[in-house]
C-alpha cells in the first residue's frame, strides 16, 4: 500500500508491483507467491479493502478527464424523486456526489457519506456551483451515524453497502422516517458471478434482496442483467453486463 500510494496512478497496478520486487531481488516465483497474498488480504480484511478503496477511489476523483464513471445522476433515482416532495436525504457512499448534486439542486437537504476525501470535495464545489450546499462526512458504512427516524429518503447507488446484512439493514430502517423511502440500485454479485469484496455474494438465496427489505412496503422491485449506470461512459461500457438490482421501498 505504501508504494503504491507514492505511484502515479496508472504505474501503481499488481503488475508494475511484481516488476518492483524483481527490481528489489526477488525470483519471479516469489514476486507470485507475494503477489497472489493481495487478493486474499483484500477478502479476508476489510480494514485493507476500506484502505484500497479509498487509494483509489481518491485517485479516480482526482484524474482529469477520467473515463470510467458518468457523472450524469442515477436515472432510476432522478424518475423516483420527481413523484417525491423534497426532504432529507442520505447518499450512502456519494463518491463524487453526481446524484447528491442532482437533488441538492432540486430542493433536497442533502447528506451524503464516503470513504473517498477528495470525492466529497468535488460534491461540495459542484453543489455550489449551483447555488446548493450538500452536507459532507468522511466515515465508512459501519462508522456513519445513520441516526433514527431521520431521512426521508436513503440511497445505495452502486456501493457494495451490506445491503442483505439483517443488522445493517435494521440500522437502515430505523433511520428512515415514517413514510420515508429506500432506494437501491446497484451490481448484485452472485455465486454464478463472484467477486470478492461484494458481501452477498456468500449469501445469494433466492430473493435475498426482496426477503431482507421485507419490513417495508416494497413499491418496485427488479433483478437483471445490464451495465450498471455508472459504467455508462464510453471506456467502461466494453465491461461485462452485471447482475442488476434496483428496490424501492417505503417505511409504513
Ligand atoms: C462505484 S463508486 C459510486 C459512487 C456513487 N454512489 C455514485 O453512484 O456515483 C463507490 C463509492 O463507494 C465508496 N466506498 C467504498 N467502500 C466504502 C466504505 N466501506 N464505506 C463508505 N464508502 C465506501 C468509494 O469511495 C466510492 O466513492
Amino acid at each position: 500500500m505504501e508504494w503504491s500510494k507514492a505511484q502515479p496512478a496508472d504505474r501503481s497496478g499488481l503488475q508494475e508491483y511484481r516488476a518492483k520486487l524483481i527490481q528489489d531481488g526477488l525470483t519471479e516465483a516469489q514476486a507470485d507467491e507475494r503477489i497472489a497474498i493481495i487478493p486474499k488480504l483484500y477478502r479476508e480484511y476489510p480494514a485493507f479493502r476500506t484502505e484500497a478503496a479509498t487509494l483509489g477511489f481518491n485517485r479516480l476523483y482526482r484524474t482529469p478527464g477520467q473515463t470510467r464513471f458518468t457523472t450524469e445522476p442515477n436515472a432510476f433515482l432522478v424518475s423516483t424523486v420527481k413523484t417525491l416532495k423534497p426532504g432529507k436525504a442520505l447518499d450512502v457512499a456519494m463518491g463524487q456526489g453526481r446524484n447528491a448534486v442532482y437533488l441538492a439542486a432540486n430542493g433536497w437537504d442533502v447528506t451524503g457519506f464516503d470513504i473517498a476525501e477528495e470525492g466529497l470535495k468535488i460534491a461540495a464545489e459542484n453543489a455550489a456551483k449551483f447555488g446548493a450546499r450538500i452536507t459532507t462526512v468522511k466515515a465508512d458504512f459501519e462508522e456513519f451515524d445513520y441516526g433514527k427516524e431521520r431521512w426521508d429518503l436513503i440511497y445505495f447507488v452502486y456501493t457494495d453497502a451490506p445491503i442483505v446484512d439483517p443488522e445493517y439493514v435494521a440500522r437502515i430502517c430505523r433511520a428512515l422516517k415514517p413514510g420515508g423511502m429506500l432506494l437501491i440500485d446497484r451490481p448484485f454479485r452472485s455465486l454464478t458471478d463472484p467477486e470478492p469484496g461484494w458481501p452477498e455474494t456468500e449469501q445469494d438465496k433466492v430473493n435475498a434482496l426482496l426477503k431482507a427489505w421485507s419490513g417495508l412496503h416494497i413499491v418496485f422491485c427488479e433483478d437483471t442483467t445490464g451495465i450498471a449506470d455508472w459504467q455508462q461512459t464510453e471506456a467502461s461500457r466494453l465491461e461485462k453486463k452485471h447482475r442488476m438490482v434496483r428496490l424501492l421501498a417505503r417505511k409504513l
